[in-house]
């Protein structure tokens, strides 16, 4: 598989009036075509904050995103225009990005008009229809406002607005967190069917690691900003090398036979507008010595080609306790 979306030394600080919030913090990623790419970690560590800097929502504060070796952060407005048909989101809560005055089937035709991709009405619609069919709403749902959907309806029409433009990458924030779990895994299927029939690459951010396990060929685990450790679902599930990683998967119901007992963290996750010197781990790190407060540990390969950044995984410290 080739490289799709790269992302260098991304960062990404909000004015947040009195302070600055380093929500995302020097990230630096590869994500290969047709592949499903899951990212994972606690509520505010900058999950959203990286998908919306992929998808072309929000603008960086350094760093480059490259699609196709392009960067779509230096791209004129012309093109970008043209990338957002390439690249789209999906979000968790499709009732409030529905606009709820509007039909269903116009809002999944007007990604066509606005992008000047079908001009023949005749033609949008019947692409409309054929685009509800394949999200599993027949095409008398085109008639339909939001508030007549149920919430797994409305996600399906939130994929078929998204799919309509034929994106190559699909960036999947929550995109199922706010539904029922037997709703939940119908969306999930119907997200790795269409993965399937239609060659999509996906971004799948969530907190939930079931679903991030289910879903992904090759997770990520952020912590306050920073990847700590990538590496195949199956690696991550069965046996996660950081600290961080480890207590967060012995902490979960994992797809993956574990062993090991479950690690509870101490203390509290620390500000993003006051990063800790050094690992930003090393506040609640079990292992932690006095390199790990003065130096950050870089996503380096460890020994089966996963990525890990710790001092602790690189230096084999691990053997010696
Ligand atoms: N517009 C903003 N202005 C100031 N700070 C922000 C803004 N948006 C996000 N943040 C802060 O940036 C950090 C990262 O937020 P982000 O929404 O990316 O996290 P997340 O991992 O997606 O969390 P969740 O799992 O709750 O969705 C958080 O500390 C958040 O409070
Ligand atoms: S670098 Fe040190 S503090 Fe950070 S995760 Fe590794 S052992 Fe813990
Ligand atoms: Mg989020």
């Amino acid at each position: 598989m080739t490289e799709q979306m790269s992302i260098r030394d991304l960062c990404k600080d909000y004015d947040d009036g009195s302070r600055r919030v380093h929500a995302v913090n020097g990230i630096t990623l590869n994500i290969r075509k047709g592949e499903t790419f899951g990212l994972v970690g606690e509520s505010g560590c900058g999950k959203s904050t990286l998908g919306q800097m992929i998808g072309l929502l929000l603008k960086p504060t350094s760093g480059q995103v490259l699609f196709e070796g392009e960067d779509i952060w230096q791209a004129s407005r012309r093109r970008q225009k043209q990338l957002h048909q390439q690249i789209q989101i999906i979000f968790q809560d499709p009732y409030s990005s529905l606009n709820p005055r509007k039909r269903i089937g116009w809002l999944v035709e007007e990604p066509l008009v606005i992008h000047h991709l079908v001009p023949d009405p005749v033609q949008r619609r019947h692409q409309v229809e054929e685009m509800l069919e394949l999200v599993g709403l027949d095409a008398s749902y085109a008639q339909r406002y939001p508030s007549e959907l149920s919430g797994g309806q409305r996600q399906r029409a939130a994929i078929a607005i998204a799919l309509i433009l034929k994106p190559s990458f699909v960036v999947c924030d929550e995109a199922v967190s706010a539904l029922d779990v037997s709703i939940q895994a119908q969306v999930l299927n119907l997200l790795k069917d269409l993965q399937q029939k239609l060659g999509l690459t996906y971004l799948f951010i969530s907190h939930n690691l079931n679903v991030v396990t289910y879903m992904a060929d090759r997770i990520g685990v952020m912590y306050l900003g920073s990847l700590v450790e990538t590496g195949s679902a199956v690696q991550l599930g069965t046996r996660p090398l950081h600290p961080y990683t480890q207590a967060l998967f012995s902490a979960s119901v994992s797809v993956f036979e574990k062993a090991g007992k479950r690690i509870v963290l101490q203390g509290d996750v620390p500000s993003p507008a006051a990063l800790p010197a050094g690992c930003p781990f090393h506040t609640r790190c079990p292992y932690a010595r006095d390199i790990c407060q003065r130096e950050k540990p870089a996503l380096a390969p460890a020994a089966d080609g996963r990525f890990c950044a710790c001092h602790r995984v690189r230096e084999g410290w691990e053997e010696q306790t």
